[in-house]
């Protein structure tokens, strides 16, 4: 018994995906389906990434920052670190972009880009934040 019940386990672990498909799969029907909220966002869409990397060079953004050097304003990968990736700091720092603002990183203000579409700025903040894994 004991001999059997280790390579079981092992199988389960590595069929992983599929036992746990499984089990959600015919199991959810009895009991109601829990979506569990992730305590921390899923990681940023990676065509956000991709397309507000290129809507950073279209804007003044580069004018006073870098990604790894302050410039007027932080390294981007400092803000990326700073602020972990969550749908509330995605918020926050589009607001901030759009609004402008001092104080976080010293007392040179950022000035406010109210053309911006807020759309444009969160894949902005998402390509920023997306910094903190390099
Ligand atoms: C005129 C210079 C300037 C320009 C242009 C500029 N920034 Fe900034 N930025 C700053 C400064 C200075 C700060 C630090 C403000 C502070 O201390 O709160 C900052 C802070 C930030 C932060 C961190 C905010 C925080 O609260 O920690 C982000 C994110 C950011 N900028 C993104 C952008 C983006 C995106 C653009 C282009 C749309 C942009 N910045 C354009 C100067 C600039």
């Amino acid at each position: 018994m004991k001999r059997l019940a280790i390579p079981v386990f092992l199988m389960m672990l590595l069929m992983g995906n599929a036992y746990a498909q499984t089990k959600t799969g015919a199991g959810a029907k009895k009991a109601p389906a829990i979506k569990a909220k992730p305590a921390i966002a899923p990681a940023p869409k990676k065509e956000d990434v991709e397309d507000g990397k290129v809507l950073l060079t279209k804007s003044d953004c580069l004018a006073c920052h870098k990604v790894d050097t302050k410039v007027v304003g932080p390294a981007y990968m400092d803000v990326a670190r700073k602020y972990p990736y969550s749908v509330a700091n995605v918020e926050l720092l589009s607001n901030k972009i759009i609004n402008g603002g001092s104080g976080n990183w010293g007392a040179v203000p950022m000035a406010a880009h109210p053309t911006l579409a807020a759309a444009d700025v969160k894949k902005m903040v998402a390509y920023i934040l997306s910094l903190n894994t390099k």
